[in-house]
This record gives structure tokens, sequence and C-alpha cells, in this order.
């Protein structure tokens, strides 16, 4: 059976699971997402490109854009000084959780990829103000997607930066702690809007290909040395699937990142690129059918990396 048609199986065996899930609310737009909407793009190290469903609809890249600002603060600061303000262990706590930033002794967030530690992260990003930090930001994005039109959808930066008073309560709560260096609101504008880029199912799996690459974008350029791209890709197997990262590396056994908006970003290394979409989310957040989706696959190919 060719690939293609093992992705058109999943998807149609996969889609009625969206029924067990919801769509996020708690930001304003991202409710209007299709519920049963289900896609998936692949990319293979030779660059062959398979797809199912729904792999070009618009979503917003939510938390996946933790992987990539993470990628940008290790290259404007070094790995020293981000580790430093920001830990590597998983929490077992929900994405949004403020309960161990008091409680834990380093007095740090636990990892860049929850909310804690995304909001530092971002704010390690070099720029003058706001402005100059994000536009570097979406040029990096830009640069290892090799998709020059990504752009945020501004009716969803609006919302989050109007209802994300629990990332702004965390974000003073680490400007307190010496945290965060600069300016928190600086810091809280990148982190709104690198949530509101828009992506398709393709566009993941493209940076996920710059992660199977180990860094290296399609004109043989390194843009983050090996060594980044090995803590990134890491990081997805302890904390990219939040406090489900144990029962998810069990069931599928690859690096992933999820986000509220649909996404699922995930490298088999040597072997592919994955990008999927499927809105309704799960109790901890991640997409519902689209892990059973990337569980199904990964049984199918064998593609666990343990
Ligand atoms: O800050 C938030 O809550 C969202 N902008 C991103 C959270 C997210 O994607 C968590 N992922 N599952």
């Amino acid at each position: 059976m060719k690939l293609n048609e093992v992705l058109d199986e999943l998807v149609i065996k996969n889609r009625p699971i969206s029924q067990y899930g919801n769509v996020a609310n708690y930001i304003p737009e991202l409710d209007k997402a299709q519920k049963d909407a289900l896609g998936i793009f692949i990319t293979d190290i030779t660059g062959n490109k398979f797809h199912a469903g729904d792999w070009n609809t618009k979503f917003t890249i939510q938390s996946i854009s933790k992987i990539v600002t993470l990628m940008l603060a290790i290259l404007d600061n070094g790995e020293e000084y981000v580790f430093s303000k920001v830990g590597m262990e998983p929490t077992g706590d929900p994405f949004n959780s403020i309960v161990k930033l008091e409680t834990s002794r380093g007095r740090k967030p636990y990892n860049p990829m929850i909310n804690a530690g995304a909001i530092a992260v971002s704010s390690m990003i070099k720029g003058k103000d706001a402005r100059e930090k994000f536009e570097r930001l979406l040029d990096f994005f830009k640069l290892i997607s090799e998709d020059s039109t990504l752009d945020v959808n501004y009716k969803i930066y609006c919302g989050e930066a109007e209802t994300g008073n629990r990332n702004r309560a965390m974000g003073y709560f680490l400007k307190s702690e010496g945290i965060i260096d600069g300016n928190v609101e600086d810091a809280l504008t990148v982190y709104f809007k690198q949530c509101s880029i828009e992506v398709t199912a393709e566009t993941l799996s493209k940076i996920a290909l710059f992660l199977v690459n180990n860094g290296k974008i399609s004109t043989g350029e390194t843009i983050i040395p090996p060594r980044v791209a090995t803590i990134i890709k890491t990081l997805m197997v302890t904390c990219g699937m939040y406090d489900s990262s144990g029962e998810f590396a069990i069931r599928v056994g690859i690096p992933s990142k999820s986000g509220v908006g649909g996404g699922i970003l995930s490298v088999v290394p040597g072997k592919m690129a994955i990008g999927v979409y499927g809105p309704s989310l799960d109790e901890k957040g991640n997409p519902i059918a689209g892990v059973a989706l990337l569980e199904d696959l990964s049984k199918k190919l064998n593609l666990t990396i343990f």
C-alpha cells in the first residue's frame, strides 16, 4: 500500500475520535475551528511529500512556537544563559500551571514548553523593543520553514492579548524573581504574537524537516548547531505533550510538540517530518484525533524511537 493511501485510511478511521474532545475556547476565535477537521502532511528525508485530510487548513501554531523561539533564544544568548533561567525537567502539571513557580527550589520555570518557561524564553529574544524582537523571530520562522508568507493572525493575537491574564501574571512574577530581565509587556507581546502565527500541517512538516536535518535548511546551510537541534528534540520527548508526554512516548514514541490550535509537529529522526492538524483537544490540551492518528501511523510504520 502507498503511503498516501495509508494516510487517507488513517484520517478516515480517526476523524470520528474528534467527537470525544473539544475545540479550545479560552482564547477568542479559536472556537471557530471545525471540530472534526483532521489532516496530516509528511515530508520524508529524501523530500517526498505525502498528505491526507485537512492538511491545507490554516490554524495558529500556539505552543508549537515555543520550540522555534527556544532555538533563537539559544542562538542569541547561548545554552548556558538560557538554562540558567529556565529548567529542563517535566512538571506533570498542566501547561498553564502557576503553582510550581514559587515552590520549586530553583525558583525558575521547570522547562521552556510550559507557558511560564516559554514567556521567559520569549523575553530573551534580542531587539530594542517588542516590534524588533518579534520581527527577528518571525524572520527566523520564515528562514527555517522556508516559507516567506508566514504571518500573524491578528484576530487571534488580539484575543490572546486581551484574555491572557494568567500569562501576564506569570510574566510579572518571573520579573519579580529576576528570571525576566527586560520589559515584561515586551516579552508578553512577543509570546502572544508567536502563538498567533498562522500555519498549516505542511508548514509544521517543513519546520520538523529542519529538525530532522539537525538544523540545516535545503540549501545545506547550517542555521542552528546540531547540539541545539538535539536539545529541542529531547525537550519535545520529555515535555512536548505536557503532562501527557510519558503516555505519548509509550503510545507513539516520536518527539513531538502540540499546540491548542490543533497542531502537532513530529520529528522522526533520520526518516520523516510530520505535521498534523486536528483542533479537537483532549483534557490536557493535546489534539485528540491527531494523537490517535500518530499512534496508528507509528505502529504501522514502526516509527517509535525507543
Ligand atoms: O498561552 C496560551 O495558553 C496559548 N497561547 C498557547 C498554549 C498552548 O498551545 C498549549 N498547548 N497545548
